[in-house]
């Protein structure tokens, strides 16, 4: 099992966990308690620009920046109970050298190829520049500021040669020139009918999501890629003259599947999880049924067996790299393992990628104040309960939406009302009556009911879990609860003990054995829960180390039951932090969308359709009429002017507009314009622009905006 390796550059939020963390841990125990052989790695994605962007920001070297974060996650998924046979990172040495193998034999046969092209360059730094640190203004939408790879205000995709006026975020100053440079392609158009075939034989058992985004890949046609950058930062090119460049971040991050299996083996054969990397942890040690491996072979069990299945669990922005990028560098490094006599290794099984997990209604970003970090909510709330409401309102399907007051309401009515109700009614009252549980009746009609709902739930959740559909499975669990409770209150153990002993403790007995078989059912999502109620039962040992099956198997009988405690604690709607939270995702929904910002609670019913903007907002955009007294040219960009422009009663303002390509300044002087006057003011190449004034765009010919008839400065525009 693989698991998208979290980038070292930022903490853990409930999107990361939601999207791709906790599926995998509960998939984990589920198929562990089957019976089945899994392991399951992963790590700190440590490379890429983002890192050394974030490293530079700070003031601080990439590897204290990976340090900290790995750490973080490495400290955040102990909190959660979420296990990992390794969590390891990309900057081992075992991992370098694993991915230069795999570079050099994808090269060897044929799928690596050089080609020079153009690319931006520094001429007071002296170096090649990667696409992140040119910036320019946009071709599409004017805007200053743009990357090189990707405008921010208009979100398209550019390459640096885009760019207008294009500089170097490390000289400003200096030109850029683009000159000639030698890159490695991964030549994924020769492996397009191959990937097809793979396509072909697997799409029947992907989700929908995964299936077609693949299919979409296929069908645009696959296009060779550039898998090296300039830049000193990352896995280093086993190639002489290429000391300055690295492998791109993908193509070495996803050889990490791999890497950290045959590092886990390496190390499990001398029992050595100390000594890895700052931070770096085997997270397998607190999680009971760890498979032990005889030898540093043992990864071939996972990799090098054609029988063996593996599973890739991540957000459904990864799709492409795991089911085009990652078997497409598998298929080429088999044919080079074949032709060494070594066995070809797996290709992914299945991808279950899920949707977006929104809070509020809004997209996680911590940039935009819209998220909770993994460590603040569970400094809160229990994490099993924090794993229960991610597993029930898992965006499986489609996106799905974190509130608090669904949190409340999820954990009271149904974690603490039902689930931990059964158990608690259950284990204190046989305890207050019975102190002990009593043996097994000689024939008991609910009993054998018991019996039966036992094995169907159990049959039901595992056909689910073996199909990744984790949210019904964990809804089948509650559906059993649920029908627990009815069970005893029919079965009235009460009342039965007065009338007729042998009966009421025939009665407990059954109900004991419904809360049994909820203690192993709920292992894979509520690790801490299910161990307390396994413990609080007096059966053996660890309850992840039970099989499925032991949810039918007899009570453990004669010994004396302590008093039980409760497994999930009742939320106080004061306790959650639900108005700052909401206010937060309200101050970013302002910046970002059309919401109704001032009645965030439940974003759901009021978020309008995906680019509509409801009228309340758009009042908020207040449009005026404008009359340009003074045009001159902006004294630092030759594509703008600076307008002053009076707006009537609200004073005389100050615009920097991209007009100087389209019109003369006396074209301009003494028109009267439409003007937008409540946007926040930004300096544009140092010059402040206090609003914007509207003009019409197409096909390269540009008009502002003039009322039909005359109409005095301040005039307003709805
Ligand atoms: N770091 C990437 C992300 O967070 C995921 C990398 S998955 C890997 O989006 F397999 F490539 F490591
Ligand atoms: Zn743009």
């Amino acid at each position: 099992m693989g698991v998208a390796w979290p980038y070292a550059n930022g903490g853990l939020h409930l999107g990361h966990v939601a999207g791709s963390l906790l599926p995998p841990d509960v998939f984990r125990r589920y198929q562990r308690m089957a019976g089945r052989d899994v392991l399951m790695v992963s790590g700190s994605d440590c490379h890429g620009t983002p890192i050394l962007l974030k490293a530079e920001g700070e003031g601080r070297t990439p590897t204290e920046v990976v340090d900290a974060f790995h750490a973080e996650h490495v400290e955040a998924l102990r909190r959660l109970g979420i296990g990992f046979d390794l969590f390891t990172r990309t900057t081992t040495a075992n991992h370098e050298a694993l991915v230069q193998e795999i570079f050099l034999a994808c090269l060897e046969m044929g799928y690596i190829e050089k080609r020079t092209q153009q690319a931006p360059y520094d001429t007071k730094a002296g170096r090649f520049l990667p696409d992140r640190y040119v910036e320019g203004t946009c071709p599409h939408c004017n805007t200053e500021g743009a990357r090189g790879d990707q405008c921010d205000h208009c979100g398209k995709t550019l390459d640096p040669q885009e760019l207008q006026d294009p500089r170097s975020k490390l000289n400003p100053d200096a030109p850029i020139e683009f000159r000639d440079t030698d890159h490695f392609f991964f030549l994924l158009s020769k492996l397009q009918p191959k990937l097809e075939r793979y396509f072909a034989q697997h799409k029947e058992h992907w989700r929908a999501n995964t299936q077609n985004f693949t299919q979409n890949w296929l069908r645009e046609g696959l296009q060779d890629r550039a898998i090296t950058r300039d830049l000193t930062w990352g896995v280093p090119i086993p190639l002489e003259g290429f000391e300055d460049k690295r492998i791109y971040v993908w193509f070495e991050a996803v050889c990490g599947y791999f890497t950290s299996a045959v590092e886990w083996a390496e190390r499990a054969s001398r029992g050595d999880f100390e000594g890895l990397p700052a931070g770096a942890a085997n997270l397998a040690a607190d999680v009971p049924g760890a498979p032990a491996p005889a030898d540093a072979d043992g990864w071939r069990r996972y990799w090098a067996d054609p029988e063996s299945r593996s599973y890739y669990f991540l957000g459904k922005d990864n799709i492409p790299f795991h089911t085009i990028i990652w078997p497409a560098i598998l298929t080429a490094y088999n044919e080079w393992r074949e032709k060494n006599g070594q066995a070809p290794l797996v290709l992914p099984f299945d991808v279950p990628a899920n949707e977006f997990l929104n809070l509020s209604g809004q997209q996680f970003s911590k940039s935009r104040g819209v998220s909770i970090a993994v460590h603040d909510v569970l400094d809160r709330f229990q994490a099993d309960a924090v794993r229960y409401y991610l597993s029930v309102n898992m965006p499986e399907q489609r996106d799905s939406d974190w509130t608090w007051d669904d949190f409340l309401s999820k954990v009271n009515d149904e974690l603490v009302g039902t689930l931990g109700n059964l158990v608690h009614r259950v284990l204190s009252f046989t305890q207050k009556n019975l102190g002990t549980i009593p043996a097994p009746p000689a024939d008991s009609d609910l009993e054998r009911d018991v019996l039966a709902e036992v094995e169907a739930c159990g049959r039901d959740m595992a056909d689910r879990l073996d199909a990744v559909e984790l949210k019904k499975a964990v809804r089948r669990l509650l559906n059993f609860a649920g029908w627990g409770n009815q069970t005893m209150q029919e079965a009235a153990p009460w009342k039965l003990l007065k009338e007729d002993r042998a009966a009421g403790e025939a009665a407990l007995y059954a109900l004991l054995r419904v809360v049994k078989a909820l203690a192993v059912y709920m292992a894979p999502y509520l690790p801490d829960a299910a161990q307390k109620t396994w413990s609080m039962l007096g059966e053996d040992g660890s309850v992840h180390d039970a099989p499925w099956s032991a949810a039918t198997a007899p009570l453990q009988t004669g010994h004396a039951l302590p008093v039980p405690q409760a497994l999930f604690r009742k939320l106080d709607p004061k306790e959650l932090p639900g108005a700052e939270a909401d206010a937060k995702a309200t101050e970013a929904s302002k910046k970002s969308t059309a919401k109704d910002a001032k009645k965030p609670a439940d974003a759901k019913q009021e978020a309008p359709e995906a680019g509509v903007v409801d009228f309340d907002t758009f009042q908020k955009v207040q449009l005026r009429i404008a009359t340009i007294k003074h045009v001159e040219e902006h004294p630092k960009a030759d594509k703008l002017y600076v307008l002053k422009l009076d707006v009537g009663d609200l004073g005389e303002r100050q615009v920097v507009a991209g007009l100087r390509a389209y019109y003369e300044p006396r074209e301009l002087e003494g028109q009267t314009v439409a003007f937008v006057a409540n946007l926040a003011p930004v300096k544009l190449r140092g010059v402040e622009s206090q609003g914007m004034i509207l003009a019409a765009d197409h096909d390269g010919a540009v008009s502002v905006l003039n009322p039909q008839r005359p109409m005095p400065a301040g005039a307003s525009i709805r």
